[in-house]
């Protein structure tokens, strides 16, 4: 059955609804992940990224509330399984490949949030520019943070190969050195939204959150 939602826009309600539990599915990776590390220092830098994730979570249910979005059954089973399964399999993959699929994970998740912006501009919406801006920089600094952790590692370039991401690729075209302000966000991920994806009836009066109350 499809969700009832007062944000006419299906491409983003079903972003968002994905995030949600998608976040928590990262949460329970980086749970294991944590576990399985012996670095104390590594454990709790791991740690201190699954709150990161519970955080963001809470944030997309916060924007889901404002516009009568469900939470997808479907999607939370589904991520609660992949998640289960990612953080018991770090305990037998060794160090190197959970630090490199996380980093490709995170990689991918930026523009999610710089998409999520657009579309929210598409309907003429800004007041979640910030929280959405600062989601998706916090994944960037995930996604930077493991690389780092596994820059000299030998099977890295084998690894970047295979799956294009590592030192010379990644899934977006943030620079965490040289950062557009907020205002700018569009500027990011620009090649992630195929199109507007919002149906012809939809307009900015009918998707404001204060119309949505
Ligand atoms: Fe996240
Ligand atoms: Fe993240």
């Amino acid at each position: 059955m499809k969700p009832s939602t007062k944000l006419k826009h299906p491409a983003l309600v079903k972003s968002l609804r994905k995030a949600y539990s998608a976040e928590r599915a990262a949460c329970f990776a980086y749970i294991g992940h944590a576990r399985s590390l012996k670095d104390p220092e590594e454990k709790r830098r791991v740690r201190q990224i699954e709150e990161d994730e519970w955080d963001h979570r809470k944030h997309v249910l916060e924007i889901m509330n404002l516009y009568d979005i469900p939470v997808s059954r479907y999607n939370e089973i589904k991520f609660y399984v992949i998640g289960k399964i990612i953080g018991y399999s770090c305990f037998l993959i060794g160090r190197f490949m959970p630090y490199f699929f996380a980093g490709k994970l995170e990689s991918g998740n930026v523009c999610e949030y710089f998409v999520m912006i657009q579309y929210f501009h598409s309907l003429g919406i800004d007041t979640h520019d910030e929280i959405l801006y600062e989601m998706g920089i916090k994944e960037k600094e995930h996604e930077v943070y493991f690389l780092e952790l596994i820059r000299t590692e030998k099977w890295l370039p084998y690894f970047e190969k295979v799956f294009s991401w590592g030192e010379h690729s990644s899934l977006n075209d943030v620079d965490l050195e040289n950062k557009y302000p907020v205002v700018k966000s569009e500027m990011y991920c620009k090649s992630h939204v195929p199109n507007s994806g919002i149906p012809t009836d939809a307009s900015p009066e009918k998707n404001s959150p204060e119309s949505a109350k």
